[in-house]
Parts: C-alpha cells; sequence; structure tokens
C-alpha cells in the first residue's frame, strides 16, 4: 500500500526519490508524486499513474534539491487524480507532507479548518493534516523564542498529531525549517536510513538498500527530526529516545530482477532455495525433531498448551490452514485458523494454554497487527511466523520463527506461502514432538523434509505443460479449484492466485463439498482444477472428477506421475513429484502458482502490480 520515501543529504534527491519510489512500486498504489526544498521553497510534481509517468513529468520539469519526500498513494480517501496524488502542502505552502494510513476524524477536522479559511484542492485526508500543520507551525512560530523555524516546526507537528484519529506515518518538510524532515508514525511502519551526512526515510527498506546498512525501526507515538548531520528521536509522552541502530541484511541483488522478466516468476523459482532457508539449522535428525529458538518460552510452558490459534490474512491465513491440518495431525493440538480482521474485533476464549500466533509475509498487515495487538493486551504470549525482520510484528510479537525467504516483491505471494508451510510442519513436528509424535516418526519427517528442496526443483519441471496449458484455458471466465484434506487449503490458494493477478473468478473448494452448491456452475466453460495427487482419499477426488466430466466440465489435474486413473479422467494433468501427503501442498502450490502466472501473462496483466491490489496492507 501507498509508500514513502524522504532524504536528506547531500545527493540529487529527485533521481534518489524517484528510484526510491520504484522501488516501493511492489506495495501496489495508483499515483505518485515528490516534493523538493529548493531554494527556500517546496516544489511538487506529482501525477496519477505509474512512476515512471512521474519520472517522464520530472524529466521536462527538473527539480533540484537535496532534501525531498516522495509518495505512492493507494487511493482511499477520494479518486486516482493528480490532485489527490501526494505529497499535499499545508497554508500557503509552510509545509508539504506525504502520508500513509487513514485519518478516521478527518471529516470534522476539514470543516473546522474549512471554517478558519483554509482551502482544500483534494479530496484526501491528508490535505487535512497538511493544513493543520500549518496552522500550527504558524500559531507556535509566535509562542517559540526568536521565532525559531526548527522549533515551531516540531511543536506544530507535535501539536497536529495529538489532534488525529486514525492509523499514519507522516513525512514533512517545512519551508522555513530549511534543513530538516520531520517524520512520525502511528501504525504505518516507518524505517530510518542512517549514512554519513545523510538521513533516508522510507515505509520499508527497499529504497535504503544499497546507500546504508544502518537503520532505525520507528515504533507507534516516535517522532524523528533528520538533519545532514544528526538525528534525534522522541515519544510523545516519554521523551527522548535513544536510537536502536540495526543492520540491514538486505543486499541489492535480493531486489533485482535478474534474468527474470518478473519477480513473481523468479520468486517461484527462488523456492527451492527458500524452502531450504527456511529449514535451515532447524532439523535435528538425531533426535527426528525440529530445533525452534525464537519462541521464547520454556519446554514446560510449551508443554502446557492445549490450544493454537493461528491469525493472518490473505495467503498467509491459507497456509495457517495447512498448519491446522499439521498440528492437529502431529501435535493433537486443537488448532483454530482466524482471519485476522474478524479475530481483532472478536472475544474468543483464549486462555493462558493457548498459543497464538501471528502468520504473516510483511510483518505490517494492518489486522495481522491488530489482532495480535488484541491478543497480547488480554496478556496472552503472541508470536509471529513472519518474513520481513525488524517489521512491526517481528518486534512486537512476544517470540516467533522468520521464514528467511528474502524480500518478496511481486504482489502475490508464493515463496513465502511454502515457507510458511515449511516453517509450520517444522512447529508441528516440535510440538508434535514433545507430545504425542514418537520417535521413528519425528526421524522420518526430518527425513521427508530433508528431501523437499530437491522435489520443488522436480516440480518447477512441470513448467512448459504449464504453459501450454494456460495457453488451452486462459479465455476462460470462471474456474473452480478443488482439493481435499491437505489440498483444501491449497486449492484456495490457487483459486486467489488466478483471482488476483488475471482478474478471472476462480473458487476454492474442498473437493466433496462441490455438490453443495458449486457444481451448478460446472459446464464446457468453467474448468475445474483438481489437486489431486496420491493420498489415501484420493478414490474420493477422483469421483468428484468423474462427477464434473459427466457434466461436461474441463479437468484440470495436478497429479503425481504415471497415474493413470487420473489421466484417464481429466483433460489436463499436471505432474508433480510423489511426496507423502502433509507435503504435498509444498509441490501442488508450484504448478498453480505457474498457471496463473501464465494465464495473466496471456490476458495481457500485469502480474507483479495486478490492480487494486497491495502488497502489504496497512489500512484496516
Ligand atoms: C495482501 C497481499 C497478499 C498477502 C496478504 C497478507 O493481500 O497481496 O499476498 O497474502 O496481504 O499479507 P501478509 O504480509 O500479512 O502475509
Amino acid at each position: 500500500m501507498c509508500g514513502i520515501v524522504g532524504y536528506i543529504g547531500f545527493r540529487s534527491v529527485s533521481d534518489l526519490l524517484l528510484e526510491g519510489l520504484h522501488r516501493l512500486e511492489y506495495r501496489g498504489y495508483d499515483s505518485a508524486g515528490i516534493a523538493v526544498l529548493a531554494d527556500e521553497s517546496i516544489v511538487v510534481r506529482k501525477r496519477a499513474g505509474r512512476v515512471s509517468e512521474l519520472a517522464a513529468l520530472v524529466q521536462t520539469q527538473p527539480v533540484e534539491g537535496t532534501i525531498g519526500i516522495g509518495h505512492t498513494r493507494w487511493a482511499t480517501h477520494g479518486g486516482t487524480t493528480d490532485e489527490n496524488s501526494h505529497p499535499h502542502v499545508g497554508g500557503n505552502g509552510e509545509v508539504v507532507i506525504v502520508h500513509n494510513g487513514v485519518i478516521e476524524n478527518y471529516d470534522s477536522l476539514r470543516e473546522q479548518l474549512t471554517a478558519l479559511g483554509y482551502v482544500f484542492h483534494s479530496q484526501t485526508d491528508t490535505e487535512v493534516v497538511a493544513h493543520l500543520l500549518a496552522h500550527s507551525y504558524i500559531e507556535q512560530l509566535k509562542l517559540v523564542e526568536n521565532s525559531d523555524t526548527h522549533a515551531a516546526a516540531l511543536k506544530a507537528v507535535e501539536a497536529t498529531l495529538t489532534r488525529l484519529k486514525g492509523t499514519y506515518g507522516i513525512c514533512a518538510l517545512f519551508r522555513d525549517a530549511t534543513d530538516t524532515i520531520i517524520a512520525a508514525r502511528s501504525g504505518s511502519p516507518l524505517v530510518i536510513g542512517v549514512g554519513r551526512d545523510e538521513y533516508f526515510v522510507a515505509s520499508d527498506a527497499s529504497p535504503l538498500v544499497g546507500y546504508t546498512q544502518e537503520v532505525v525501526y520507528l515504533a507507534d507515538s516516535e517522532i524523528a527530526v533528520l538533519r545532514r548531520d544528526n538525528m534525534s528521536i522522541t515519544h510523545r509522552t516519554s521523551g527522548s529516545v535513544q536510537p536502536s541502530i540495526q543492520t540491514l541484511e538486505q543486499v541489492s541483488s535480493d531486489i533485482e530482477l535478474g534474468d527474470f522478466p518478473h519477480y513473481m516468476l523468479k520468486e517461484i523459482y527462488e523456492q527451492p532455495k527458500t524452502i531450504e532457508n527456511a529449514l535451515r539449522g532447524r532439523l535435528d535428525d538425531e533426535e527426528g525433531t525440529a530445533v525452534i529458538g525464537g519462541l521464547n518460552l520454556t519446554p514446560q510452558q510449551l508443554r502446557s498448551i492445549d490450544r493454537v490459534v493461528l491469525t493472518a490474512c490473505g495467503t498467509s491465513w491459507h497456509a495457517g490452514l495447512v498448519g491446522e491440518y499439521l498440528l492437529e495431525e502431529f501435535a493433537r493440538l486443537p488448532t483454530e485458523v482466524e482471519y485476522a480482521s474478524e479475530l481483532r474485533y472478536r472475544n474468543p476464549p483464549i486462555t493462558e494454554r493457548t498459543l497464538v500466533f501471528a502468520i504473516t509475509q510483511s510483518g505490517e498487515t494492518a489486522d495481522t497487527l491488530a489482532a495480535m495487538r488484541e491478543c497480547r493486551r488480554k496478556g496472552h504470549p503472541t508470536l509471529a511466523i513472519c518474513n520481513v525482520v525488524g517489521s512491526t510484528i517481528a518486534r512486537e510479537a512476544d517470540g516467533g520463527i522468520y521464514l528467511h525467504a528474502g524480500p518478496e516483491i511481486g504482489v502475490a505471494s508464493t515463496k513465502a506461502f511454502t515457507s510458511q508451510v515449511t516453517v509450520l510442519t517444522l512447529l508441528a513436528l516440535y510440538l508434535g514432538r514433545m507430545r504425542h509424535l514418537s520417535y521413528p516418526a519425528g526421524k522420518r519427517i526430518c527425513r521427508e523434509l530433508r528431501q523437499m528442496p530437491e522435489k520443488i526443483e522436480e516440480a518447477l519441471k512441470c513448467h512448459d505443460s504449464v504453459k501450454e496449458i494456460a495457453e488451452k484455458y486462459a479465455g476462460f471466465d470462471n474456474y473452480l479449484y478443488l482439493g481435499r484434506l491437505y489440498n483444501f487449503p491449497v486449492a484456495l490458494e490457487g483459486a486467489l492466485k488466478l483471482k488476483e493477478i488475471s482478474y478471472i473468478h476462480a473458487e476454492g473448494y474442498p473437493a466433496a463439498e462441490m455438490k453443495h452448491g458449486p457444481i451448478a456452475l460446472v459446464d464446457e466453460r468453467t474448468p475445474s482444477v483438481f489437486v489431486v495427487p496420491r493420498c489415501g482419499i484420493q478414490p474420493k477426488v477422483i469421483s468428484n472428477m468423474e462427477e464434473v466430466k459427466a457434466r461436461k466440465g474441463p479437468v484440470i489435474a495436478i497429479a503425481c506421475e504415471g497415474d493413470r486413473e487420473v489421466e484417464r479422467i481429466a483433460d489436463d494433468v499436471i505432474y508433480v513429484p510423489e511426496v507423502a501427503e502433509y507435503l504435498q501442498p509444498l509441490v501442488c502450490a508450484i504448478p498453480l502458482q505457474l498457471l496463473s502466472y501464465h494465464v495473466a501473462l496471456l490476458r495481457g496483466c500485469n502480474v507483479d502490480r495486478p490492480r487494486n491490489l497491495a502488497k502489504s496492507v496497512t489500512v484496516e
């Protein structure tokens, strides 16, 4: 979702901001803009559309300077127009801001400011903040000693924040406080990059990569004042904060496409490696268990757990569903998977013996964060399964497990899903071995997990056949995805992938449930994708395939090599290697990712930046 980048230092700021905005594009956006402090005035360039269009505008109307802020906007209040794009100027140009988040009381603030004579040029909630800041700045200037513009600017920010309800990550430039950027957050992430005589600020670390490895993650209620040669951070209630500088592990190659045409394809192909990374150092073959260090709970505490709640959104929620089956099978722990957006407002019985896990790639999803905070507020230890190191959820959780999958840039999650499933398998093994799971079973699981990178490599060999099948089916507008047991969440995930990037209506269902509704949709124009590798329940799923065929529905099957029974019924078969049933989600996800990728390409869709979607959903 919206992305912020800011810079103060010695480099040419418009180029740097544009590059930063390019790197933030993956978050999802519909317009972009920059503001530069040049010759003691603020110059804004912004427009609806792509960062490349903004770059073209800046090329025809260049702006020089070494201090500036930039933004990619994902529309919430007001349509996608040049006027609604950020940055927004307040008052008579005293201040300019970029903002992520949602100001809930913007309507009443707008009325008050209009009554004071402020004129609005956009429909955004952000412009309210810009005018409030300008108003407050003028007031503060009269109160501070010697009309100190820097002191007035900081006080104006402090005063303005007390009037806002909602969430924000804000960066502001004040025209008369010429060597300062002020950044503040409440709910929307901001990270500061520390350089030599330069500072960066951004919504996530990607714009900083290659410039600095030293970062400070701003916490809620903190305000940072960045000058070229120093930085100070204050907490709105507890005062001055000693910044904790951390080392950024990302390197430039992590965020480069290399030889791949799209990030999604690159990330699909990274999966043998990312699964290996998720497993690295976490398998104890001798003891037949997993080694999970970061839960921050004693073995006694872990043994006393009698229930698990997994909470997440989107693809991470699907990984959670696989986790439920794993935890119940291996650890015999009753497990529920909750949509974070529901959990945050519900009051389910969670006791001190319930283990809550937030599952999230980005670590910033607003609903997942809120659900986690709600559980923590009630005093329950809440852990995270997270990819982005230093993200808000990773920092606020009581403990957890990192995916180590590297940055995921494609909006449609691929490698994060398989890493989440891998980590959940490790967790189930770990908790299982503390309970009922036998030593031989634990050893077998370790052995089977170790083979997974190789099995994923093998699964990727289906690419050419998937491409051909995509050509045959890309023109259809409705799909069903069906699977059972471990492959039911895979069916949901396959359908989600197709929806996300091809804009095709697709429904995932437990195969047997099909008879209770979806079968009414089956006809020659509705392909059904069956996830049907060999498993105990396979004959039942094959019967469901027959039922679809009997109604002239085209059938695409994901099956194991040499499965004659499936070949006999399905119109097209995509082969995956044979693995244990509980590991089938890992191999079966691969062809479904590739299928959605190729169908999207054939339909002319932008696979890495699908319309309306955001990589990191930082609003409710
Ligand atoms: C968005 C993304 C999805 C992702 C979901 C949850 O909808 O487009 O790919 O699965 O958010 O994100 P998280 O970062 O919490 O896993």
